[in-house]
């Protein structure tokens, strides 16, 4: 890695004096490298050291009289290829989970878009706190990577977890996440993901056994790919992905209405949703009492989206559908493709094990007008990045 600008967040831990290391690598091996300080750090290493190492002015003070544009905090950030926080304390940790900017690291921090790591290094019952962990995961949601503390001696006399790892393997994770693939960069990406529900009564509703989990999965391993994604979402009780815009419908119409009032814009449009074909003819306004007779709910058709969408491609526009069978997974699936003017259909067999709702696996067959190629059993989050792979890279 070389002519990356990486900004270097030091913190107030003993395991500062080692950031020294880490700075004169990176700018050794060709990167512009600028370090910024909070109050507590100097008090361990002194900003000289780093200015030396990184021929760089080194930043400490928000409100410093002799400001240079090029290093305001805004200025800064656009500039960064990879935000690094090491050693991360635990305050730290907590401040930057919360979106707290009080000083120039955190301001920075928070205005900047690049990728973030964190690099946990704290006395050990600090870490195994359960307010750290949430806050940890908490960044892990955000998107930002987490650079696992080590275990071994702690300079406070304690062993364990909370060791920050060696410089040179920092170095080598900032390496990994400067030069990972961005591919899907300014994409707008929509993904449906989900049941629908549709109302019989205020009591009642007709749905399916969707969790949600492929769409949700498919959403995040778009945005990992630095895409601009949307989430439309029936009723799930899954965690709302970070850095997706997030549309939450309830019944087949209103996600009809939530996707093809945005198709216009978007490059891509993957249905992974379980959209129901049929809505009840009316929703009784009461609860419906049992009678002695038995009871029959006329039903009318939904909306197919996604051969809506496939009637109003636009010039460039990838439509990626699902078939969920039970029986002739492929000849069903191969119909779907074509009827519903779609450039890739997933086919999904419920009768294998390991597939289908629920669970965290998926056994899938991607189909397009050119062939087809089966994935094997994968987690659904693998299941994901296969998808986007075969079917956007080309
Ligand atoms: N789909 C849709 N709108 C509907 C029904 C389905 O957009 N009203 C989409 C799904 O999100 C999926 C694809 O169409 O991407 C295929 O859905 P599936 O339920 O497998 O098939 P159907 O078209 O509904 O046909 P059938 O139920 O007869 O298998």
């Amino acid at each position: 890695m070389k002519n990356k600008c990486i900004l270097v967040g030091v913190t107030g831990g003993i395991a500062a004096y080692k950031i020294a290391s880490l700075v004169s690598g990176l700018k050794k091996a060709g990167n512009e490298v600028h370090v910024l300080m909070t109050k507590e750090a100097e008090q361990f290493i002194t900003p000289l050291t780093f200015q030396t190492l990184s021929a760089q002015r080194v930043i400490t003070d928000m409100f410093a009289v002799d400001f240079q544009p090029d290093v305001h905090h805004v200025s800064l950030a656009k500039k960064a290829d990879v935000f690094v926080i090491a050693p991360a304390t635990a305050n730290i940790i907590a401040k930057v989970a919360n979106g707290i900017a009080d000083d120039m690291l955190t301001t920075t921090f928070l205005a900047a878009e690049c990728p973030k790591l964190i690099v946990p290094a704290m006395n050990t019952h600090m870490l195994n706190n359960p307010v750290t962990q949430d806050n940890i995961e908490k960044c892990r949601r955000y998107g930002m990577y987490i650079l696992d503390s080590s275990a071994g001696y702690l300079a406070c006399g304690d062993t364990g977890k909370g060791r920050m790892p060696e410089p040179a393997e920092i170095q080598d994770v900032i390496a990994m996440i400067a030069e990972s693939d961005r591919w899907l960069n300014g994409k707008k990406v929509l993904v449906t993901a989900g049941p629908t529900r549709e109302e019989i009564d205020p009591v009642r509703y007709i749905t399916n056994h969707s969790s949600g989990k492929m769409g949700y999965e498919l959403a995040k391993a778009a945005r990992n790919l630095g895409a601009d994604v949307t989430l439309v979402s029936g009723q799930c009780s899954l965690p709302v992905p970070a850095g997706v815009e997030f549309v939450s419908v309830v019944s087949a119409a209103d996600m009809a209405e939530a996707v093809l009032s945005r198709q216009e814009k978007e490059d891509v449009i993957i249905m992974a949703a379980a959209v129901a074909d049929y809505t009840p003819l009316e929703k009784a306004e009461q609860k419906i009492k049992k009678k002695d007779d038995d009871l029959n709910i006329p039903l009318q058709r939904t909306r197919d989206i996604l051969k809506s969408l496939g009637a109003n491609k636009k010039e460039g526009q990838v439509l990626i559908g699902f078939a969920m069978e039970t029986e002739n997974l492929l000849a069903n699936a191969r119909e779907k493709l074509l009827a519903k003017n779609t450039d890739y259909i997933i086919a999904n067999s419920i009768a294998d094990a390991g597939a289908g709702f629920g669970v965290d696996t998926n056994i899938v067959t991607i189909l397009s007008p050119e062939g087809e190629e089966a994935l094997g059993l994968l987690s659904k989050e693998e299941t994901a990045e296969e998808i986007l792979n075969y079917c956007l890279k080309r």
